[in-house]
């Protein structure tokens, strides 16, 4: 007998059982609903809405369910269709009856957009934790590679040389912005939808702060209408997520090229690189390729979850059981990837005297020359067409800037005296670029400073948010 078969005379057509079930996928969340229940039970003892006893009895019985569950005894079936009708047959079959007075005052409809939300707060607080760990490791290679001059590109062709250390803190400050768009969105998911019911709320005289306040929620949804239809903060999660995805994805891309021969900038560790099957010298960059391919599904996800949503009439309707299998598959989808991705690139070697090499044999210091010239007194539109005839120069001579005598140099302008080859050095090139946020070594020296200050209010702010959902009871 279904826990709703009061009405019915038939029973269920299996395949329908089978097609609207969720339990394969939210038995996930087993432990949050469970916590849920303890705290919607602690109220209805609080409030008087049931004996005392009775409350006892079922928090009780919800504990043995959670062991049972979660030990892999309890068996979950679809007959029971999802993880809410699942737990509440097992808690009668555990106490008996009475365990049937759990859900007074309480729908499905809200103690699934409960769920998620404590599910999501607990994926929130993981996912940040992983992204301040690469946030380390990209601040410890750029510590490193404080005087590693690489060529800065535009359009993949090479522009101006910037320091190894001063394009990993780009990185650094992408995932900045991720950690602050997650715990800015997590003041949204942290709000208890309990109490709302089926839509309209509930005609028992309940106490929903007593429940907020005892999952640690900041307060309730507002309207109960609200509660039950929306998934923004899925949605919003999901977006979050694909920008991580997306800053994860550049960064392999990245990978993948310096790895190359072509490149030759990077090295990756031989435990974050695989093989080949058939050439016995192939080294790959697989964990980059992977990251940067799951960004598909990642994205796929966020259409996926507003196109659910976009047709929807208030309140809930079934179309939202479609919420949890994208959100579930993004959290494990980042998790996996960063778990991965800080220590990759903390132990891979950074090829400074090839990347070097390359800055030598590269034109990336002619803006430099310009700038010299305008220094002089020439305006920067001629001394830009002053360059680029020098450029051409060089080109047509198969030499660099560096390779040309003064005399050479003083063909194109005899503004141009002996200083010139100081002022065209890779180093000098990235060291005059002092400006705030710039590739100057003490400017990059002060974005660490930055993150790593950033880096301890986002750890902080972590440690008391894992004190506030270890203290659920
Ligand atoms: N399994 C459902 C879901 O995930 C739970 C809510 C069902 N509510 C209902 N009235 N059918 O959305």
């Amino acid at each position: 007998m279904k826990l709703w078969g009061g009405r019915f005379t038939k029973p269920t057509n299996e395949l329908v059982d089978e097609y609207t079930a969720s339990i394969f996928f939210d038995k996930k969340l087993a432990k949050y609903d469970i916590q849920g229940s303890l705290a919607h039970v602690a109220m209805l003892k609080e409030c008087e809405i049931i004996p005392a006893e009775d409350a006892d009895l079922i928090a009780e019985g919800l504990k043995k369910v959670a062991a049972k569950i979660e030990s892999g005894v309890a068996e979950l079936s679809a007959e029971n269709e999802d993880i809410h009708m699942n737990v509440e047959k097992l808690l009668i079959e555990e106490i008996g009856p009475v365990g049937g007075k759990l859900h007074t005052g309480r729908s499905r409809n809200d103690q699934v957009a409960l769920d998620m939300r404590l599910y999501l707060r607990e994926a929130l607080v993981d996912l940040m934790d992983l992204l301040v760990k690469l946030q380390e490791s990209l601040t410890n290679q750029a510590k490193q590679n404080l005087d590693t001059v690489m060529p800065g590109y535009t359009h993949l062709q090479r522009a101006q040389p910037v320091l190894f250390g001063h394009h990993m803190m780009a990185y650094a400050f992408m995932f900045q912005r991720d950690i602050e768009r997650l715990i800015d969105s997590y003041k949204r998911v942290n709000k208890s939808p309990l109490g709302a019911g089926a839509l309209a709320g509930t005609t028992f005289p309940i106490d929903r702060m007593y429940v907020a306040e005892r999952l640690g929620f900041d307060g309730i949804c507002e309207n109960s209408l609200d509660a039950v239809s929306d998934r923004d903060f899925v949605v919003e999660f999901l977006a979050n997520a694909s920008l991580v995805s997306t800053h994860l994805s550049r960064l392999c891309e990245e990978i993948v090229q310096w790895s190359s021969a072509e490149f030759n900038f990077i090295e990756l560790d031989d435990a974050f690189s695989t093989g080949s099957s058939m050439m016995p010298q192939k080294k790959n960059p697989d964990v980059a390729e992977l990251v940067r391919g799951k960004t598909g599904r990642v994205y796929g996800h966020l259409i996926g979850m507003l196109t659910t949503l976009k047709g929807l009439p208030l309140a809930y309707n079934k179309d939202m059981q479609e919420d949890k299998e994208g959100m579930f598959d993004t959290v494990e989808t980042l998790k996996g990837a960063l778990a991965l991705f800080a220590p990759m690139m903390e132990t891979m070697e950074v090829k400074k005297e090839s990347m070097y090499n390359a800055v030598r044999q590269d034109f990336s210091n002619a803006t430099d020359l310009a700038d010299y010239l305008v220094e002089k007194g020439m305006p920067f539109r001629e001394s830009h067409a002053v360059v680029g005839q020098a450029v051409l120069y060089c080109i047509n001579h198969n030499k660099y800037l560096l390779d040309m005598s003064l005399e050479e140099f003083q063909t194109f302008s005899n503004l141009v005296e002996e200083d010139i080859f100081a002022k065209l050095t890779p180093e000098t090139v990235v060291n005059a670029r002092n400006v705030a946020g710039g590739t100057a070594k003490n400017r990059v020296e002060e974005q660490i400073d930055t993150i790593t200050n950033l880096l301890n209010d986002s750890k902080l702010w972590i440690t008391n948010q894992v004190q506030i959902l270890n203290n659920i009871s």
